[in-house]
This record gives structure tokens, sequence and C-alpha cells, in this order.
């Protein structure tokens, strides 16, 4: 079984379907309700709403393999002038949110014996990205999150990685303009629009036995021209 936050929208509901269609089961977790089978209602800030949605989970009886963590929000504001609210809500939701979503699943999958957690960044991170400060922030804090998990599930047989794409066609990207776009795409080693599918690969390639090694690595889709 396979746990995927952010399952009902964007590239969560891609990487789930796609899944599906492998012949995995899937658990998709999200605030709003959906007509998806197998999903469960679950706000990733709320931690009691976690640990609730953990223990429908696990009563199920499934070995859990993976956790992928999709669920998050972004907003592009100027770093002095940001609202509070809007602080807030992407720390709680990409970093803390993301956080809690590890510490309350990771269980599941130890309990299996093996498997893989992987988490969601950006290439604004790596590019410093103007106008995502907090964005970049909260997800910088994901990848050296990531990075410390790897080490210490390293004995559980888990591995730890994140993804960080450029810019995908999802709703998370709809106030973005096309010259923002465009400028962003520079920064890719690969200089072109990747899709749903180019991400779905590397969910597969970190999900396959032969990935066993793979663990404490950011992924960027297209690679990145960043300062790290
Ligand atoms: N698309 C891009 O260009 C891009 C680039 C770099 C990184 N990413 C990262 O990729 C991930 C997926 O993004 P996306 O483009 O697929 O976004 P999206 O289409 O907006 O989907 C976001 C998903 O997260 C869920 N979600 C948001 N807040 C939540 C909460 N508090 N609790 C539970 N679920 C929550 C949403 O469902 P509800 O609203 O129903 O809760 C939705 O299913 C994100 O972490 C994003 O930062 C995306």
């Amino acid at each position: 079984m396979i746990i995927v936050t952010g399952g009902s929208s964007g590239l969560g509901k891609f990487i789930a379907q796609s899944l599906e269609n492998d012949n995995h089961k899937v658990i998709r977790i999200s605030r709003r309700s959906s007509n998806f089978e197998n999903h469960l209602n679950c706000d990733i800030r709320n931690y009691e709403d976690l640990r609730k949605t953990y223990k429908k989970i696990k009563d199920l009886g499934e070995p859990v393999f993976a956790l992928i963590n999709c669920a998050g929000i972004a907003s592009m504001n100027l770093a002095l002038t940001t609202p509070k609210n809007v602080i807030e809500n992407i720390i709680n939701t990409n970093l803390i949110g993301t956080i809690y979503t590890n510490q309350v699943f990771a269980p599941l999958i130890i309990r299996s014996g093996k498997g893989r957690i992987i988490n969601f960044s950006t290439i604004a991170v790596s590019i410093a990205l103007e106008g995502e400060s907090v964005y970049s922030a909260s997800k910088a804090g994901v990848e050296c999150f990531s990075k410390v998990l790897a080490k210490e599930l390293a004995n559980f047989k888990i591995t730890v990685n994140c993804i960080a794409p450029g810019p995908i066609r999802t709703n998370l990207i709809r106030g973005i303009n096309e010259v923002q776009i465009k400028n962003i795409l520079k920064n890719q080693i690969i200089k072109k629009e990747f899709n749903h599918q180019d991400v779905f690969d590397i969910v597969k390639l970190i999900l396959s036995p032969d990935s066993s090694s793979l663990t404490g690595m950011v992924f960027p889709v297209g690679g990145n021209n960043g300062f790290r």
C-alpha cells in the first residue's frame, strides 16, 4: 500500500492514479472530500487529524511500502510584505505538515520492514527564486528534514528522498505568468517544460526495488543550474 498526500489534485492526483494503474493500492489524503475510492479527509497541519488517519490506515492491516508527500501550498509575495497569515499557512502546511506526516506515518513503513518516503521540494530553493521567499524557506526545511530522516531511517531499510520540480502545470502555479515560467526554466539544465509524467518517472525510479541505495537526495526535474 502507498499513501499519497495531496492525492486529490495536481501531481499527487496524477501520481496516485498512475500507481493504481500499476496495480498498487493507494490511500489518498487531502482536506476536501473527493469521489476517489480510498480517499481520507485529513488536514496535515493538524496532528490529531493525522493520528486519526494513521489509525484508520493501520486498521486496514495491510503493509505500507511508501509515503509520498505531495500536499503543499504556494503563494507569491515579496519577502518583506508577505502577510502574517500567509507566512503561517505556508510554514504550517509545507514544513510542519510534512514533518508531522513523516512522523505519524513512517512507523507504518518501519513495521513493513522496508520502504520509501518521498517529500516534495521545488527548484525555487536552489535558485533562490524572487517572490517565493517563504515558500522556498518552507521547502528548504523539507530538504534538510528529509536528509536527516534518511540517516535516521537507514537502519530500517527506508530511503528518504525529495523531488524538486520546476514549473509543472497544476493549480499551484496558476498565478505565475508565462514570462516568469520561462525565466524559471532557464535555471534548469534541460531548458524545457516538464510534465506530470516526468515527475512520476522519478517517483517510479525511487520506488523501484533497484533503488534501495538512493537516499538523502534531492532530485531536480530536468536538473538545475542553481547555486547549490
Ligand atoms: N506544480 C509545480 O509547478 C510544482 C513545482 C515545484 C514543487 N511543487 C510541489 O509539488 C507538490 C504538489 O503540488 P501541485 O502542483 O500538485 O499542487 P496542487 O495541484 O495545488 O495540489 C495540492 C494538493 O495538496 C492538498 N493540500 C493542500 N493543503 C493541505 C493540507 N493542509 N492538508 C492536506 N492536504 C492539503 C490539496 O488538497 P486540499 O486542498 O483538498 O487539501 C491538493 O490535493 C507541492 O508540495 C508543491 O509545493 C509543485
